[in-house]
């Protein structure tokens, strides 16, 4: 069995040292083999200005050696969105940092409403990676969601588990989650953030209730609108390797791609 955790909170604007302390500290109790945190859960998210990002840089950041100590320290993986410099270009991306140091990152593929002001669009694509124990993840941040693409891609790449980092604003995806996952038979861990935040004239309210999915879509855990919460359920990732559902019936070999009309 595989413990999965999902890590509900309210990060500051533009206060990444208290947000990095509030992780450290919600976290203080895990015992977990992966925990999966919001988007842009380092910076905030509501901006006016670029200049307002205090973005890393993953292989030089300070920040990203505390959470590679943490990851051991906790021994658990842990999947992060965050604000990503790279050069001279912004990426709203997510990372997968493991116990033993490594670490991969995805930038965020499908922007939604105003961080086109701000980031580049996404240019890793979507990938499958090793968490802790072999067990493979795929990673998607938010909007993601809206475009079946993004998880069927990762389903077929071989993804075990969905992690999820969201900042949720609208109020349909943790319904639609569940279909993506029934649909791919993988289990999902969309990790979404709490409260209002306000920046002059702009202000999101952020919906809350993150939630773990099983690979039929059910719901092993979902959180409150409003509250800090760590959550833990123990999971069979294996089960999300058998994508039959009846003797005749596999979701992904069925499929009849010379029907489809992708593009
Ligand atoms: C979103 O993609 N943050 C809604």
């Amino acid at each position: 069995m595989y413990r999965v955790s999902v890590l509900q909170f309210e990060p500051k604007l533009g206060d990444v040292t208290f947000n990095l302390g509030q992780i450290r500290q919600l976290l203080s109790t895990l015992e977990s083999d992966l925990v999966v945190l919001p988007e842009l859960c380092l910076s905030g998210y509501v901006f006016n200005h670029s200049n307002e990002i205090e973005a890393q840089d993953p292989e030089t950041s300070e920040v990203f050696s505390d959470l590679k100590t943490l990851s051991r320290e906790k021994d658990s993986s842990i999947v992060l969105g965050f604000a990503e410099r790279s050069g001279d270009k912004l990426f709203n991306s997510s990372a997968l940092i493991n116990p033993d140091g490594s670490l991969k990152v995805y930038r965020k593929t499908h922007l939604f409403y105003r961080e086109k002001l701000f980031f580049n669009p996404g240019d890793t694509g979507f990938f499958v990676a090793e968490a802790k124990g072999g067990i493979k993840i795929g990673m998607m941040i938010c909007f993601d969601w809206q475009f079946p693409e993004s998880m069927r891609t990762l389903s077929l790449l071989g993804a075990q588990i969905v992690c999820h980092p969201s900042n949720l604003v609208m109020p349909w995806c943790q319904e639609a989650m569940k279909t993506r996952s029934l649909e791919n038979r993988v289990f999902s861990i969309t990790a979404n953030r709490i409260g209002t935040e306000a920046n002059g004239a702009q202000s999101e309210y952020f919906t809350g209730q993150s939630q773990i999915l099983g690979h039929k879509g059910e719901i092993l855990i979902r959180l409150a609108t409003d509250s800090e919460e760590l959550a833990t359920v123990l999971i069979n990732p294996n089960l999300a390797l058998d994508k039959s559902v009846s003797p005749f019936n596999d979701v992904l070999a069925d499929r009849r791609p010379e029907f489809y009309k992708l593009s």
